[in-house]
C-alpha cells in the first residue's frame, strides 16, 4: 500500500485543472510532475489522510488523492491535497508539506459529480475522526513540520528513524521516513 507511515512529501504547489474549487467546491493543492514521477512504485493510488502545512504556517488535517482521478479520466497521475482549513487566497508557489498517516480507500469512478462530492465529504469526515486517535494525532507535531522546506533530511531523534531523501529540482523535496518505534 505505502512503503511505511508516515510518508512525507514536500514541494511547491502548482495549478491543477481547477475543478476542485469550481466544480466540487473542494479546493485541492497539486504537486508538480517532478514529485509525482518520483513516488515509489509500491505507493498505491488511492485516498489517504494526514497532516499538512503551507510554508511555515499551522499544521492542519488533510485528505489527499493519489492517482488518475477515474471520474475525470486523467492521463497523468497527480497528488491532490485538500486541507481542512479555509484559506483567504490561493497559495500557488508556496511550499506544501504533507505527512500521510493512513489509507482510506482506492480511487473510484462515479455516475455523477454529486456522488464524487459525497464520497470526498465522507473521506473528510473519516480523516477528522481518525486524526483524533493518538497513533495519528502524534504526527501533527512531527519534526518534519519544523524543518526548513529544503532541509528534508529526517533522521529523527536518537537514530530511531531511518530515512531516504531525494533532492529534486525546482525546490521539490521527496522525503520518505521509515519509523521503527520498536527500537
Ligand atoms: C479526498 C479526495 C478524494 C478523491 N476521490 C476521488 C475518486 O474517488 N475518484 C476521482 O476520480 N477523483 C477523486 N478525487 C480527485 C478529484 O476529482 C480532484 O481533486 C478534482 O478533480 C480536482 O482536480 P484538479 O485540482 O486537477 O482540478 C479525490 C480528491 C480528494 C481530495
Amino acid at each position: 500500500m505505502i512503503p511505511s507511515y508516515p510518508f512525507l512529501l514536500s514541494g511547491p504547489v502548482i495549478k491543477g485543472f481547477g475543478r476542485g474549487s469550481k466544480q466540487l467546491g473542494i479546493p485541492t493543492a497539486n504537486y508538480p510532475d517532478e514529485i509525482v514521477e518520483k513516488l515509489p512504485a509500491e505507493l498505491n493510488s488511492g485516498i489517504y489522510f494526514g497532516w499538512a502545512q503551507v510554508d511555515s504556517g499551522p499544521v492542519y488535517c488533510m485528505v489527499t488523492s493519489i492517482g488518475w482521478n477515474p471520474y475525470y479520466k486523467n492521463t497523468k497521475k497527480s497528488v491532490e491535497t485538500h486541507i481542512l482549513h479555509e484559506f483567504d487566497s490561493d497559495f500557488y508557489g508556496s511550499n506544501l508539506k504533507i505527512c500521510i498517516v493512513e489509507y482510506i480507500r482506492p480511487e473510484m469512478d462515479f455516475n455523477s459529480v454529486d456522488e464524487l462530492i459525497t464520497m470526498i465529504k465522507d473521506d473528510i469526515a473519516t480523516a477528522k475522526e481518525r486524526l483524533k486517535q493518538p497513533q495519528f494525532e502524534k504526527y501533527r507535531t512531527h519534526p518534519f513540520f519544523s524543518q526548513e522546506k529544503n532541509g528534508c533530511e529526517s533522521n529523527g531523534k536518537d537514530g530511531q528513524h531511518s530515512s531516504h531523501t531525494t533532492k529534486l529540482p525546482i525546490a521539490c523535496c521527496l522525503t520518505i521516513v521509515i519509523e521503527d518505534e520498536a527500537k
